[in-house]
């Protein structure tokens, strides 16, 4: 991820990547040229890379020239193109070939057809790297097209925003969704995890997202992903990992303009956690953290006994019962330690201590992501 002026960017097209296309769009325009040397017009500035890679590749001669509008302003194309620099050259009677670094609205080229309306060229031909077809309003031929891309902004191999990002030689996209505080939260049962989700929640205006609850709540809904779960359940299977990551995904997208999430109970597995990474990419975001609680086994089996004396909860009450949740929590989530850890993600935090001292160790942890 790059951050250019106050936006961020993810990458979406690799150095390789457009290297190869720019090398298709060579052997295509080559072997159409056939033996006339082309005229290239290169379209300033966003195009200087485009083409200073396209004629390197280019097998044959061929002649290069440049012509410079401006028509964006930040994010937008603006109906107003200006000429800042014309064709400084005659070129009647040849092949011209217009090298665009990117078309959009179409606007830009709908300036370089009046500019080449009088000037009598032989056959004047439109190459663009990117295309956004769904952004394009013009109907101008487009003859060579590198790569259609979806109508989002992008940067980098020639393009900017705001002056910025140029000199990047790979593509990037600009990130859309911007949810900044997504966690993993862990810890084994007694460790107050629920208890810090709440304040969490309220500090960083995270949706707490507990897996259970989600279950429950698409179950007793009968919603259509709550009966296809059913419908493991009731066979004694476990719900597939696809099921549990679309009901996280509506669940995202229902609170599209929080801060962030906390997931809780999920994942549980390696699978699981590059689902759940798969989803946050797709929303444009990432976890940025897996917090667990640390707290000694034996604080915790204490602390549960004396939960089980007032809560009634049967597992609270037996001690062999609770050391083997307990053991069971490490042995699960020792994978997820190593998952998160291999991404510099993981933060164990002590659990110890008044809930005040742990909220406030957790905070210091979130406030450094
Ligand atoms: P059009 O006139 O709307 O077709 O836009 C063409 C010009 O706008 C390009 O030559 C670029 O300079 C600029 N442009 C269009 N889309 C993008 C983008 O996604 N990133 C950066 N510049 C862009
Ligand atoms: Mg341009």
């Amino acid at each position: 991820m790059i951050k250019l002026h106050d936006l961020s960017f993810k990458p979406f097209i690799s150095e390789q990547d457009v290297d190869v296309t720019v090398q298709r769009m060579v052997d295509e325009i080559a072997n159409d040229m056939q033996d006339e040397i082309p005229v290239f017009v290169g379209i300033l500035n966003g195009s200087f890379m485009f083409v200073s890679d396209f004629v390197k590749k280019y097998p044959k001669p061929c002649e290069v020239t440049f012509i410079k509008l401006a028509s964006y302003e930040g994010l937008k194309s603006s109906e107003d193109i200006q000429r800042l620099i014309g064709l400084t050259q005659d070129l009647s009677g040849r092949k011209v070939v217009i090298l665009e670094d990117i078309i959009d609205s179409g606007n830009t080229l709908e300036a370089i057809h009046r500019i080449f309306k009088n000037e009598n060229v032989d056959e004047l031909k439109i190459a663009t790297l990117f295309y956004k077809p769904e952004a394009y309003k013009k109907d101008y031929k487009l003859h060579y097209v590198g790569r259609e891309i979806p109508n989002k902004f992008i940067v980098g191999y020639g393009l900017d925003y705001n002056g910025l990002g140029r000199d990047l030689p790979a593509i990037y996209q600009l990130k859309t969704t911007q949810y900044m505080t997504n966690l993993v939260l862990f810890g084994p049962p007694g460790a107050g995890k629920g208890t810090q989700a709440e304040f969490l929640k309220d500090t960083y205006n995270l949706v707490h997202i507990s897996t259970g609850d989600v279950f429950r709540f698409n179950i007793k809904n009968e919603t259509a992903l709550g009966m296809l779960a059913k419908s493991y359940m009731d066979k004694g299977e476990l719900v597939p990992d696809q099921v549990t990551i679309d009901m996280l995904n509506a669940e995202v997208e229902k609170n599209a303009d929080a801060n962030g999430f906390i997931f809780d109970g999920f994942p549980r597995t390696n699978a699981q956690a590059e689902a759940l990474d798969k989803l946050m990419d797709s929303k444009d975001s990432q976890i940025n953290a897996m917090i667990a609680l640390e707290v000694d086994d034996e604080v915790l089996v204490q602390r549960l006994l004396e939960r089980g004396k007032t809560s009634g909860r049967k597992d609270d009450a037996n001690e062999s019962i609770i050391r083997s949740r307990i053991t069971e929590y490490y042995k699960k989530t020792a994978v997820l330690k190593d998952y998160y850890t291999a991404q510099d993600k993981y933060f164990g935090v002590d659990g110890v201590g008044s809930i005040q001292d742990i909220t406030e160790r957790l905070n210091t942890v979130i406030d450094t992501l």
